[in-house]
């Protein structure tokens, strides 16, 4: 299992070379809800807003747009 700075098509690099069995996603999870969605449909990604990560409260943990709603 592989973590840190992956995103898609590093990940599918690194399953598809043998490199790793899985790859676990950190800051792309917290700014996409609906990241698994996103990676299989090839839609566009939030950005991470670090200075949220380490508050304290729900905002930057709970109020990332979906995509319906990114879309809209
Ligand atoms: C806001 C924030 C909180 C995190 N909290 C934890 C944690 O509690 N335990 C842990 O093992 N890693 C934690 N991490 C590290 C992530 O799990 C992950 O290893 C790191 O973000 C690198 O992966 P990424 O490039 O996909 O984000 C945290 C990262 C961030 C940004």
């Amino acid at each position: 299992m592989v973590n840190n700075g992956y995103d898609k098509a590093l990940a599918e690099e690194a399953v598809d070379s043998g490199k790793a069995d899985i790859v676990a996603f950190g800051r792309p999870f917290i700014a996409n809800p609906d990241l698994v969605t996103r990676l299989k449909t090839g839609a566009a990604l939030n950005a991470p807003d670090t200075a949220t990560f380490y508050g304290g409260g729900a905002k930057g943990y709970t109020d990332y747009p979906a995509l319906e709603a990114a879309d809209a």
